[in-house]
């Protein structure tokens, strides 16, 4: 777990010319926490390849080890292993031994809680100090309506926090749930008590999130359904499920790649492809809106992997101009708004990004955090309760020469990292180590594509 205060690793990102070449980004997050639990749910040996290594990944891995799952890595290199997981079969988890150590991730918390709340087991969740102040509420609601008992510890303005402590029902009790905030962190909680959970529970969600979940749990044999209606998407899935063990391909993070797309965008003359970046219509927003913008972002190669649609990103520095981005694409590029402000900072004219209260409650408070970054690198901004307004400067580089307390949030240090390949004077990142949590390899991927890292 990272302490905020022991060894901090700034780091500096620049570049003194175009950056070119062609890179891949690590295996998606989100992906990479589903097939782990899945995989650890069914009877037989499921094989990953591609997997994200990422701090927070690596703790769901060793949550579903904790619960009784054989996980193990075998090959060699740096993104050439493969995963090998023995499931205990769905109502077969577990009860850990200590407590279940989530590091920074909302997303391993949130889901294994699902986990959890229908087995009959207990459980504590700790986290650090940026997780631990997130709210666990909306989790916590439902799963007590399943019948999870939950003891949560009070935090800020009444929000129930880690560490927590779950204790499953067994056999918890169905439900019929519309999701009140668009989050598929809920939603797939809900869905993974439903997997040991008799009869049939039910989601609604009125706006789209990931569909990670649902694409998966059918991918391993679950009876899962999905229908529109005027309410919305409707997910019902039917416990008690067997899951039949798979061989899985985890595409490159859309996430991650964001990073390295808006760097190309920004830095003067730059034309650099990035391979195998999963475009699920429920992740791509960023793509769309980028484009809106004018930015030249070619779609190579399109194909399906894994279930999952892939495509290879050509991306060339060119002219943005400023638009309102549409509030209701938010869920589909909710974590890429951070280096989106830094796109807009580079833009003609004002970009307006509005819909955007959940951006308060991710690894950091992201719409004041940027807000203040970016003021403090010379760019005007003004924050709104629910979003960021934009003033671009026109292509010009920024002023830069700041220093970003990236407040242990790893798309923050990224966002500002990149935002510093075309600043007049350095941006420093106070500690870029959070960075590990989803992008171990994200300042060498840099460093392949010409800019200079400084540490
Ligand atoms: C995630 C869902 C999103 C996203 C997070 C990963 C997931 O969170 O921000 O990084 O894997 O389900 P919410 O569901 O809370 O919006």
């Amino acid at each position: 777990m990272i302490n905020a205060d022991a060894n901090p690793q700034p780091l500096c990102l620049t570049a003194t010319g175009p950056l070119t070449g062609d890179v891949t980004v690590p295996g998606d997050k989100s992906i990479s926490h589903r097939a782990l639990m899945l995989g650890a749910l069914a009877v037989g040996e499921t094989r990953v390849t591609g997997l994200l290594e990422g701090e927070d990944v690596l703790a769901t891995a060793a949550a579903m080890r904790a619960m009784g799952a054989d996980i193990t890595r075998v090959g060699g290199g740096l993104d050439g292993g493969e995963w090998r997981i023995h499931g205990v079969g769905v109502g077969g988890l577990l009860q850990p031994a200590t407590a279940l150590d989530m590091g920074n991730s909302g997303t391993s918390t949130r889901l294994l809680m699902g986990l959890v709340a229908s087995h009959p087991i207990t459980a504590t969740f700790t986290g650090d100090a940026s997780l631990s102040g997130r709210p666990m509420g909306r989790v916590i609601t439902p799963l007590q309506m399943m019948g999870a008992a939950i003891t949560a510890t009070p935090g800020p303005g009444n929000r129930q926090t880690l560490p927590l402590t779950l204790a499953g029902a067994c056999p918890a009790i169905a439900l019929r749930y519309t999701l009140p905030v668009a989050s598929a962190q809920v939603k797939s909680a809900i869905l993974l008590a439903g997997l040991n959970t008799p009869g049939e529970t039910v989601v609604i969600e009125p706006i789209p999130t990931r569909d990670h979940s649902e694409r998966m749990l059918a991918g391993f044999g679950a009876q899962l359904s999905v229908s529109e209606s005027p309410a919305g998407r409707i997910i019902t899935i039917r416990g008690e499920a067997e899951l039949t063990p798979q061989t899985i391909v985890v595409p490159g993070d859309p996430s991650s790649a964001a990073f390295p797309m808006v760097a190309a965008l920004i830095v003067p003359g730059s034309d650099v492809i990035i391979r195998n970046v999963g475009i699920n219509p429920t992740r791509a927003g960023l793509i769309t809106v980028l484009q809106a913008m004018g930015g030249d972002i070619a779609l190579l190669n399109e194909r399906i992997v894994g279930g999952e649609p892939v495509a290879d990103l050509h991306v060339k520095h060119c002219a943005l101009t400023g638009i309102e981005v549409p509030p209701d694409g938010a869920p589909s590029m909710i974590d890429e708004y951070p280096v989106l402000f830094v796109a807009a900072a580079f833009a003609s004219g004002r970009t307006v990004m509005r819909g955007l209260e959940e951006l308060r409650v991710k690894e950091s408070d992201r719409i004041a955090v940027m807000a203040e970054g970016l003021k403090a690198c010379g760019v005007t901004c003004e924050e709104l309760e629910d979003g960021l307004i934009v003033e671009g400067r026109g292509g010009d580089a920024v002023p830069g020469g700041a220093t970003i307390n990236a407040r242990l949030d790893h798309r923050i240090a990224m966002s500002f990292a990149v935002l510093g390949l075309n600043a007049r004077q350095p941006v420093t990142i106070d500690d870029a180590r959070p960075i590990a949590t989803s992008f171990p390899t994200f300042v060498p991927m840099m460093e392949q594509l010409g800019a200079t890292a400084h540490r």
